[in-house]
């Protein structure tokens, strides 16, 4: 099981306490959660496989490298998640994005998805599922749940603020899913949400209530 990654890059620490104050509005905080997730996707794919390319410069043939094997897309967790999309597609502009939503069932407290959309080949590809709050971790749990049923073997999760309670759950289901995050933050609330935090990343994303 790897720990989780908390990505501490001053300019990344600097954007997140803009996003924390309740007086962000959503024009700046869409601007900063996507500023935040092309910095964290530039330590993400730290890790992608690189091959040895000739490429004709004006001078000589320079021995070179380029991306190489597994292609990358990237699935927002509806809605939250589509605010980092932006921002991931700057770093690596040839990746597919997929998209899923899910919500639980009161009754029986089982994840449906109402929504899901992916590349045709997306269990050949290396997936990075985007998020900006893990909380108790249901949702990226369910969320990766469902794109492991779809064959993809190599997924990597990307948060912003995490709570501990939802790193533990997170990891204890899926133990081979590698964890990016910028704040491990302090605890849960009695409403499930993050403290500190930021609130309810969507609807600030989005300017809803
Ligand atoms: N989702 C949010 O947007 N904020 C939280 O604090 C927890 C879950």
């Amino acid at each position: 099981m790897a720990t989780p990654m908390i990505m501490d890059h001053p300019l990344i620490q600097h954007k997140i306490s803009l996003l924390r104050d309740k007086n962000t509005g959503s024009k700046e905080f869409r601007e900063l959660v996507s500023e935040i997730a092309m910095l964290m996707c530039y330590e993400a794919t730290r890790d992608l496989p690189l091959k040895e390319v000739e490429i004709e410069t004006p001078i000589a043939v320079a021995k070179t490298k380029i991306i190489a094997g597994s292609k990358l897309a990237f699935v927002p967790i509806l809605r939250a998640g589509l605010g980092m999309v932006d921002g991931v597609l700057k770093m690596v502009p040839a990746a597919k994005v997929g998209h899923i939503g899910l919500y639980r069932d009161p009754d029986t407290k089982q994840a449906v998805e109402y929504y899901a959309k992916f590349p045709v080949d997306i269990e050949r590809r290396e997936v990075i599922v985007l998020d900006p709050m893990l909380a108790t971790g249901a949702s990226a749990i369910d969320a990766i749940n469902q794109i492991k049923q779809r064959g993809v073997t190599n997924i990597k999760f990307m948060c912003i603020i995490a709570a501990p309670e939802g790193l533990e759950a997170l990891q204890k289901a899926h133990p081979d899913v590698s964890i990016y995050c910028a704040s491990k933050d302090q605890s849960l609330n009695e409403h499930a949400y993050i403290v500190p935090g930021l609130g309810d990343a969507g609807d600030r994303i989005f300017g809803t209530k």
